[in-house]
């Protein structure tokens, strides 16, 4: 869990704003909620090396990334940095690590780097995807500092799983309703990758950024904890609505995405109306998370059986975790309104 400044920011990075979003990481509560890396994605370098090593951006970053780091950990977040396996980064901003993991593993560790996301743009002649991943990921061992390693390669390979810590599903996200629809459907399939230590990735947050309404907004969040999805927020940390901090800071719902078995729920049921649900066994014997989406522009209202939803028993205790309420249950059946494009998220038990 953690935050990248792609999604808001693009190329608009600098030490201000990574130090007071660190700041609002903390203020806002997101920290005791669980969000930890503050990630700087594509454009902190300049375009040439010298001597071999990247060059920080001196106007963005006039001290340099080790302080920044420093600030970082000061605030009891971790840090995370971009580079590509090619020869330039997606922006073009700065080479990418090709044939130099080794040199920029050893600087990405001294500065204090927690995390490293490596995107897959500009690869060099004759090179392999996978190749190019391993390199850096034994570079990153070599280094002998813990780093995550997020494999940014916009789809599943069957090698992905051995060789970082999460791998993106899907293209880039856009701060649109159809995108997330799209996004849920594709990483469906790799479901059964996802477990601790390694996790499908399908892409950063766009809650906050103002392409989406409310209850869209709650759906992707809902459904990105579904799917056990890293929780890397792309808005802007300093400045945000109360209803975007509601959704971000809903902990039943990060209970979910953070549960400690790592299962990714998957699609179980489809009214053939634009409903679905999806389940997620979670810890302890008879807890489950359930969702229903509303994809569809009109609501819903439907009765459902629980065995038709993947429940193997009846749950006598059944809470939504967006209204923070018991439900009074019903025997077999489940009776779920869901508002236009909003989910409904249950967490059900026995006990
Ligand atoms: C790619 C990645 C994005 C972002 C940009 C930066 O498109 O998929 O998440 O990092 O590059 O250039």
């Amino acid at each position: 869990m953690g935050w990248d400044s792609w999604n808001k920011f693009e190329r608009g990075i600098s030490e201000d704003l990574v130090h007071q979003i660190a700041d609002a990481m903390v203020s806002t509560g997101m920290k005791d909620a669980g969000y930890e890396y503050v990630n700087l994605d594509d454009c902190w370098a300049q375009l040439k090396r010298r001597d071999g090593h990247l060059q920080i951006n001196p106007v963005l970053f006039p001290h340099g990334l080790k302080p920044l780091g420093d600030y970082i950990h000061s605030k009891g977040l971790k840090f995370g940095i971009y580079s590509c396996r090619g020869n330039f980064t997606c922006q073009k901003c700065s080479p990418g690590s090709h044939g130099f993991e080794i040199i920029d593993a050893e600087d990405f560790a001294s500065w204090g780097v927690d995390y490293l996301k490596y995107d897959n743009c500009n690869p060099a002649f004759l090179t392999d995807q996978k190749g190019d991943y391993e390199q850096m990921k034994e570079a990153l061992l070599a280094s002998r500092r813990p780093i995550v390693f997020n494999i940014c390669a916009w789809g599943f390979k069957d090698w992905m799983p051995y060789t970082g810590n999460l791998w993106r599903t899907t293209g880039d996200i856009r701060d649109k309703w159809p995108a997330v629809l799209d996004i849920i459907d594709t990483n469906e399939q790799w479901a059964k990758y996802a477990q601790p230590g390694g996790w499908n990735d399908p892409d950063m947050l766009e809650i906050g950024n103002g392409g989406m309404t409310d209850n869209e907004y709650r759906s992707h969040f809902s459904m990105w904890a579904m799917m056990a999805a890293p929780l890397i927020t792309g808005n802007d940390l300093r400045e945000m609505s109360k209803s975007t901090m509601e959704i971000l800071l809903n902990k039943e719902v990060i209970a979910v995405d953070q549960d400690p078995l790592g299962v990714q729920g998957t699609e179980v049921w489809d009214n053939a109306a634009g409903l679905k649900a999806y389940s997620k066994k979670l810890t302890g014997s008879n807890n489950w998370a359930v969702a229903f989406l509303n994809r569809s522009n009109l609501s819903a209202s439907v009765t459902v059986k629980w065995t038709d939803i993947g429940i193997p028993f009846i749950p006598t205790k059944v809470r939504d975790l967006w209204t923070h309420e018991y439900q009074k249950t019903t025997g077999n059946f489940y009776k779920a309104f869901v508002e236009p494009h909003g989910t409904s998220m249950l967490k059900i038990g026995t006990n």
